[in-house]
């Protein structure tokens, strides 16, 4: 079978580069995020969490252990304490020394240059934050018109309606898990009335998934493609996006003939 993906499917791809360009810096980071608008991502994915004392910061796990230098729960720790945590280390010395950014951090310096795929990450543990996401969005004017920029996303899919109750304007996404696999079309159709894109896990992704969602008018970005192989398998389905570590996968994927 030989596969050959067409220059015009490579661009319009969209390429996400998940937790950052997290294949080759320390996920959630600004370097990660730095090299992700580099290597020409579309957007770059960011995982917000709250702090004890109410600071929206960018890490994935809802415990510091695993990328950073440091313990406990997010939402157990202050904003400066979390601050002082080396988050580069664990991933490669080279990174020793990145901090925890703020989601205003990542706002402020990746807006009008990348797309800004935000994660509220676990809102079931913070109270509120869905009102502080949109308060730091409405200061910068980053509501008003929905230029396909800024998509808002959670697995938590109240959390989904209460955010586009406060930004209308703004396009959402529902995350699936692997236990979606058999989500009706009944299903899709609930979503899309708060959503814009169902975003799975890309193992539950069939040709009928896609069209299901294209015919419930939303779009589908599936992750997390880790390979090459992955990368190729999502182009043959025709999904709209792909989220991945690896954003050169999305864009220079070699000719495959086996
Ligand atoms: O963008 C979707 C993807 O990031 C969801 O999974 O665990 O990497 O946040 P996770
Ligand atoms: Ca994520």
């Amino acid at each position: 079978v030989s596969k050959v993906i067409s220059k015009q499917e490579q661009q319009k791809m969209v390429n996400v580069a998940h937790r950052g360009a997290s294949g080759h810096a320390p996920e959630n980071t600004m370097e990660a995020f730095q090299k992700g608008f580099e290597m020409k991502a579309d957007y770059i994915e960011i995982d917000v969490q709250m702090t004890k004392d109410g600071e929206l910061v960018v890490i994935h796990d809802t415990t510091v252990d695993r990328t950073t230098n440091g313990t406990g729960k997010v939402g157990d720790l202050t904003f400066e304490e979390i601050r002082q945590l080396d988050a580069g280390s664990w991933f490669s010395e080279d990174y020793a020394g990145e901090k925890v950014p703020t989601f205003e951090e990542v706002l402020d310096a990746f807006r009008g240059k990348v797309g800004i795929l935000i994660e509220l990450k676990a809102p079931e543990l913070y109270p509120g934050m869905e009102e502080k996401v949109a308060d730091a969005l409405i200061e910068r004017n980053m509501d008003i018109s929905n230029n396909g920029k800024v998509i808002i996303q959670s697995f938590n899919h109240e959390s989904m309606k209460k955010s586009k109750e406060l930004l209308p304007n703004l396009s959402h996404g529902v995350l699936a898990g692997a236990s979606w696999a058999n989500v009706t079309e009944e299903q899709l159709s609930q979503f899309a009335a708060y959503a814009d894109y169902f975003n799975p896990n890309m193992n539950i992704v069939t040709d009928e998934l896609v069209s299901d969602v294209h015919e419930a008018g939303m779009k589908i970005y599936p992750y997390t493609s880790r390979s090459q192989e992955q990368a190729l398998r999502l182009f043959d389905l025709n999904v709209d996006g792909i989220i991945t570590d690896y954003t050169e996968h999305v864009y220079y994927h070699p000719v495959k003939n086996k």
